[in-house]
């Protein structure tokens, strides 16, 4: 399962809850976050969201990204899937359609083959897409003064171009995506994202490992 969205769009909040909630319901549940997950790729985020004077090129950013995604999936996710863990992820292959792609400008259809390849195919179960209007996204992470990091400091015009980005993704694939409306109360999201999420598990027949 995968998290995806803008910026402040409740992403890890909803991550956090939906954890919790699956956990209690008896599910073994691992949750983890893109660019990142492994040592490895930590430093490669770390590299991706510093303020840094030497300009970086969306080439260069999608290679680095897609290093990062190669070492969590082996290192972290399909270890996690052959184990019955249900894996949510906080960003993953959608992002960097909508950033690299529709935000920056790359070819989308290079883009998914280089995802492809560098997941080697690995593709969710279902996506929950956080739709915000970037001006309430960006003003609730404002709120948090420390964490601005590279891409927060975009211009409106980009982050504009990544909510066009995600809706356009998820009107194309309807069945995994589902595009939550995220001005709604935290509590009301978490229903909705529990809503989906446990219907699509019956759908798979993905029980919970154990009971309480
Ligand atoms: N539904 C909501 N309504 C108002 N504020 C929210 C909501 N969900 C999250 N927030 C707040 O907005 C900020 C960004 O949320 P966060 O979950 O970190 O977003 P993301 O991970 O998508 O960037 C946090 O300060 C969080 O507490
Ligand atoms: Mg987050």
């Amino acid at each position: 399962m995968t998290f995806e969205g803008g910026e402040g769009s409740g992403k890890t909040t909803q991550a956090v809850r939906l954890c919790r909630s699956l956990t209690e319901r008896g599910y073994t549940v691992l949750q983890t976050r893109e660019p990142g997950g492994t040592l490895v790729a930590e430093r490669l985020r770390s590299i991706l969201l510093e303020r840094s004077a030497e300009p970086m090129a969306p080439e260069t950013e999608t290679l680095i990204i897609l290093a990062a995604r190669r070492q969590h999936a082996d290192q972290v996710i399909r270890p996690a899937l052959a184990r019955g863990v249900l894996v949510i992820c906080d960003r993953f292959s959608d992002s960097t359609l909508a950033y690299q792609g529709y935000a920056r400008g790359l070819d989308l259809n290079i883009l998914k083959r280089m995802n492809a390849w560098a997941t080697g195919g690995l593709t969710p179960h279902l996506t929950l897409h956080f739709d915000l209007p970037v001006a309430t996204g960006l003003t609730r992470r404002r709120r948090e003064a420390l964490s601005q990091n590279r891409l927060d400091l975009e211009a409106t015009r980009f982050h504009t171009k990544v909510r066009a980005g995600f809706l356009a993704l998820a009107k194309r694939e309807p069945r995994r995506i589902a595009t939550i409306d995220a001005r709604q109360s935290p509590e009301a999201i978490a229903l909705q994202v529990e809503t989906l999420v446990l219907k699509r598990l019956r759908s798979l027949r993905v029980n919970p490992t154990h009971h309480h």
